[in-house]
């Protein structure tokens, strides 16, 4: 007999083809005996088509339908009838017909799963993530990797039409320092020597320039040992891009013309360009963080001058020695309770501030605090009225170092404007924040570090300042930030070597030292290197945002637990003897 073949999706079918036989495959999504007939719901990529067994159309598929069950993989024949009017369904696009199947395979059967294929299973995400394959069945997840797909093609068809070439770059190579730890892989051929896992193609993009591609772009995977949050894994893909006799304008043209594109085709959201840019100072001041989310308002007031002049030990004594005391207004926040009040405190713990300072504004505008006795009416006043507090407000301060102090307010911000329902989720501001400092001071390292990496240009002007005054030199550095969330980040580069070479020792990075870590790099710049810069997306954290999503595991199609585990494959996992021995690699661990 002559093999049948699909030749149908079953989410296309429509009313044109009645009366046509249609060959399907697919999943039983969901079966129905009403004793005549056998109703089942088959789903394929497309989507989902009704069928329906007859005895009367085949006594023999009718028969076996009996058998079918959730998730057995089947392939059918039949027509495709009309529904009679009480039928139609209005939520399937193919609710206004079904197929009366004669002819039925069961290609395999499939155990009762863990979980229902639906668009809303209420289950554990750990296991969801055990077993994942069958989670990406399920209709939200596929239509997320989809537009992740889409996201990609329209990058690619952007730039390959902007004179961009896609090259690719080593995954075994040596540490890029972005500031995270690296993941080592060890050397067979070499006992003792690692490669490390890249944290980001920076340096070999770099090079590329300096061999005369000019456009350079990868869709890559990245790797980065770090303490995992929502929107962070420990390997992620990035958008990745580089250009040669480039400044920082043409850099934000092209992508906030990639970027309007991506959204308009994916989603139809029409996008304003240019971006709003803001510098790092005043996003700091106005908002805490250097990624603000400018949906709302609640920006941060700096009080120091205030708080100065009050009895209140915790204020005078953070102004006293060189901090800050600054607060947000938290409205219709006065009503909060001991408690409430107490778990706005251990948020803010967790960012290190040591308290959260409140006074709530009462109907006659007045305040109450158990601190407001330290504080003259007159200058409580002052208070309020600086942070625009009205009846019914409650007015949150932190006195601390300037970092901490940013730290806290600026996620107290994002979280009570969560918690309180401030966010239109259909505003998309985008927002390029600049005039990074090029170092920051690492308190625990007693040393500066980059604040984005080391080859990083710093400002042409602040160069005179880089021995003397290091923590004041700007860096050609900026970030493209979307809705409160870092979606990518760049700089223009340092292209001469000697301008390299000081960068290292403002990092405290010696001579010898430089050389064995980028030797390669210092060379390569002593032949000719263009002037240059780029950029890198974070592609789960767009897709993030363009699927809704409010974890990054929810836009990887494999993603990795909180704790770096991947709960389907148990990676990492324990190795054999015999494996560590070929690497010469003992453990310290106990069997
Ligand atoms: P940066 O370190 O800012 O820059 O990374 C670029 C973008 O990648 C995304 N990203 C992440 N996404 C998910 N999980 C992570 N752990 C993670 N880390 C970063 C962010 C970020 O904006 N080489 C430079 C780029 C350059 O200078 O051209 C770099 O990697 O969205
Ligand atoms: P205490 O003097 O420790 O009893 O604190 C009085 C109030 O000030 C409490 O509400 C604390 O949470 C708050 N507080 C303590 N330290 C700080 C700080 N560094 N910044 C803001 N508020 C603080």
């Amino acid at each position: 007999m002559k093999k049948i073949k699909r030749n149908r999706n079953c989410g296309e079918l429509r009313v044109s083809d009645v009366g046509t036989t249609v060959v399907l495959t697919g999943w039983v999504q969901k079966r129905r005996d009403h004793g005549g007939l056998i109703f089942i719901d088959l789903r394929d990529r497309s989507g989902i088509a009704q069928i329906v067994f007859s005895p009367d159309v085949s006594p023999d598929s009718h028969e076996s339908a009996h058998n079918l069950r959730s998730e057995y993989v089947i392939l059918v024949r039949g027509e495709v009838r009309q529904r009679p009017e009480e039928m139609v369904n209005d939520k399937l696009k193919t609710g206004v017909i079904e197929v009366y199947i004669d002819h039925l395979e069961i290609l395999n059967r499939s155990k009762t799963p863990p979980f229902m294929i639906e668009d809303n299973v209420d289950v554990s995400e750990s296991l969801r993530l055990k077993y994942r394959y069958l989670d990406l069945r399920r209709k939200p997840m596929q239509e997320t990797l989809m537009l992740r797909h889409n996201i990609s093609r329209i990058t690619r068809d952007f730039l390959n039409q902007h004179g961009f070439l896609e090259i690719e770059t080593p995954i075994l190579t040596k540490s890029t320092p972005e500031g995270a730890r690296d993941y080592l892989v060890p050397s067979r051929v070499s006992p003792g020597y690692f490669y490390a896992l890249p944290q980001s193609p920076q340096l070999f993009k770099q090079l590329l320039m300096m061999s005369g591609f000019e456009r350079y772009y990868q869709i890559t995977r990245c790797f980065r040992d770090e303490d995992l949050r929502a929107d962070r894994q420990p390997e992620f893909t990035q958008i990745d891009m580089e250009l040669s006799f480039i400044e920082e304008e043409d850099i934000f043209s092209l992508v906030e013309e990639m970027i309007a594109r991506i959204f308009r085709e994916t989603r139809g959201i029409e996008v304003e360009t240019p971006f709003l840019r803001m510098s790092y100072a005043e996003a700091r001041d106005r908002f805490g963080l250097d990624k603000p989310d400018t949906r709302f308002g609640l920006e941060l007031q700096n009080i120091s001058d205030l708080a100065e002049q009050s009895q209140f030990k915790v204020f005078t004594g953070a102004i006293a020695s060189g901090g800050t005391v600054r607060g947000i207004r938290l409205p219709g926040c006065a009503a909060y309770s001991r408690k409430d009040l107490d778990n706005l405190t251990e948020y803010v713990k967790i960012f290190r501030a040591k308290g959260l300072a409140w006074l709530k504004v009462t109907e006659e505008k007045k305040i109450e605090s158990p601190i407001a006795k330290f504080f003259s009416p007159e200058l409580l006043d002052s208070i309020r009225k600086r942070l625009g507090g009205n009846p019914g407000d409650l007015l949150a301060f932190v006195a601390d170092t300037a970092e901490v102090t940013f730290e806290a307010l600026g996620n107290l911000r994002n979280e009570m404007a969560k918690r309180l329902g401030l966010i239109d989720n259909n505003l998309h501001h985008f927002l390029w924040i600049t005039d990074f400092p090029l170092l920051e001071w690492d308190e625990q390292e007693k040393r500066y570090v980059a604040l984005h990496h080391p080859f990083t240009a710093p400002r042409e002007e602040d160069l005179v300042r880089m021995k003397t005054d290091p923590g004041k030199v700007r860096a050609r550095a900026y970030d493209l930030v979307l809705n409160g969330s870092e979606i990518g980040g760049g700089s223009i580069r340092i292209h001469r070597e000697e301008v390299q070479k000081e960068m290292f020792s403002a990092l405290g990075i010696d001579g010898e030292e430089a050389k064995n870590r980028f030797g390669f790099l210092l060379e390569a710049l002593e032949y000719g290197a263009p002037p240059h810069g780029g950029i890198a997306f974070g592609l789960d954290r767009i897709t993030m945002i363009l699927s809704g999503a409010s974890s990054i595991r929810d836009v990887i199609p494999f993603p990795k637990t909180q704790k770096a585990t991947c709960l389907m494959t148990e990676a990492p996992s324990r190795v054999d003897r015999q494996q560590l021995d070929e690497l010469m690699i003992k453990t310290q661990i106990v069997e």
